[in-house]
């Protein structure tokens, strides 16, 4: 088998085209959230999501002690909230800062204003895959705003839907 190089892994993943998510928790008064596009639906019955959060950033290890977390996804034009979630570095602290408005939901889990939609989850499950970790949340609170559009990532760069007629 030909061995695969990083610049064709990173090339092909980059070609999946993606909603953009913050995924954020609450552990003993601090809140902590990354940018996440690797969130998927996975269950009706019982309601269940997953996301994949690497394990060098503090999330994971926090999610595996609250219990609990957030979806929050984003509307178009809210790349600044997403640059922000991205920023290597951070640590968790009492509240996000300028230019994110975030207000916790039904299991304390901060969710992100203005963002097309909102998931709030129990953790179900976490699974160890290579240097990440599955979450997989059930929701425990949904709701959204058809009224706005959704953030896109496609070859690392932020797009917008743009409408698809069918011919015919
Ligand atoms: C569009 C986009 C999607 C991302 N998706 C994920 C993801 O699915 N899982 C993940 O662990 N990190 C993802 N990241 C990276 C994290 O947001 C980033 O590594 C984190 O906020 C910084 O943590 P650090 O302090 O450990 O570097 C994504 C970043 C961007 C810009």
């Amino acid at each position: 088998m030909p061995e695969v190089s990083p610049d064709d892994f990173r090339g092909a993943l980059a070609s999946w085209a993606s909603g953009v998510t913050v995924v954020t928790t609450k552990l003993d008064n601090l809140v902590y959230g990354i940018t996440v596009s690797s969130f998927a639906s996975l269950s009706v019955d019982p309601l269940l999501i997953t996301v994949s959060l690497a394990d060098s950033n503090h999330l994971p290890g926090m999610i595996k002690k609250s219990r609990q977390f957030a979806v929050s996804i984003l509307a178009a034009g809210q790349q600044d909230v997403s640059a922000y979630f991205a920023r290597s570095g951070r640590d968790p602290q009492p509240e996000f800062e300028t230019p994110v408005k975030a207000r916790p939901w039904h299991t304390g889990s901060p969710i992100i204003e203005g963002a097309i939609a909102h998931l709030d989850c129990e953790l179900e499950q976490a699974i160890q895959g290579g240097d990440h970790t599955i979450a997989v949340g059930r929701v425990v609170g949904a709701a959204f705003d058809v009224s706005k559009q959704p953030l896109v990532y496609f070859r690392r760069a932020y797009r917008s839907v743009s409408e698809v007629s069918h011919g015919g």
